[in-house]
């Protein structure tokens, strides 16, 4: 099954602007990462739909804990009840779950849901959903070097990175700002990027359709030379 998923898009999502939007709408913080969740489903499913095969979203950066400890804690809680709520409809959908990034910084509790979730989805092959929680690809890249070997092959590294999960072809990141803050720094070598200015809870299927759109509208070279035209 995860041969037919890698011949689909891997995209990435950073997924930004969950506080600008509350704050324009009067509200908290907290109440803006709410509705960050509430965007997911519908994403899931979309991509689902159009030809996306994984998809990892950017929940919560290793350098989020520079956050104050309250904001922290309603990121912690909203992983644990999405994992707790979602993930028999995650298994209806055929979406197989993964969690990417340390499991030492955050609670037992959560770590235990994570793997629970995990395990319950492991069979599912019709999208493969990765979320990036307390990740830093930094930290990934230091972690796989310490694995590896001085003759270690680019392709066994990469396996020992991503434990075989394809680079990313398109990286969305909303909420306007124009960088990575650390998110699949290797993998993202030939990634396609796109920015937008639209914050991630108002984020819907349709432009995520219109992303794919301009997605397959660029040429994608690898380094080599441009296709030739046909001559007319
Ligand atoms: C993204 O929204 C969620 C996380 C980084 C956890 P932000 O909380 O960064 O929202 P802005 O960028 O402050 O608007
Ligand atoms: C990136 O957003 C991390 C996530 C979306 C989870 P940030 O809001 O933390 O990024 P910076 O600080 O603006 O670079
Ligand atoms: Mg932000």
């Amino acid at each position: 099954m995860q041969s037919t998923l890698d011949s689909k898009i891997h995209a990435g999502i950073i997924m930004d602007g969950n506080g600008r939007w509350a704050t324009r709408l009067g509200l908290s913080r907290s109440q803006g990462h709410r509705a960050g969740v509430r965007a997911i489903r519908p994403i899931v499913e979309a991509a689902k739909d159009m030809g996306v095969g994984t998809l990892t979203l950017y929940a919560f950066s290793g350098d989020n804990w520079k956050r104050p400890p309250a904001e922290v804690a309603v990121l912690m809680t909203l992983l644990k009840s999405y994992l707790a709520e979602e993930i028999e409809t995650l298994v209806a959908m055929g979406v197989r779950l993964s969690v990417i990034g340390r499991r030492d910084r955050i609670s037992p509790a959560l770590a235990r849901r994570i793997e629970e979730a995990q395990a319950r989805s492991a069979s599912a092959g019709a999208l493969h959903l990765r979320i990036a929680f307390d990740y830093s690809s930094r930290d990934a890249i230091l972690d796989a070097a310490r694995r590896s070997r001085s003759d270690t092959t680019r392709e066994e590294f990469a396996r020992l990175l991503t434990g075989g999960a394809p680079e990313l072809d398109l990286v969305i990141r909303t909420g306007g700002e124009q960088r990575l803050s650390d998110f699949l720094l290797y993998e993202c070598a030939y990634a396609e990027l796109l920015f937008t200015a639209r914050l991630w809870p108002d984020f819907q299927p349709g432009h995520l359709r219109e992303a794919l759109a301009e997605f397959r509208s660029r040429q994608r070279r690898f380094g080599a030379a441009p296709a030739e035209r046909v001559a007319a």
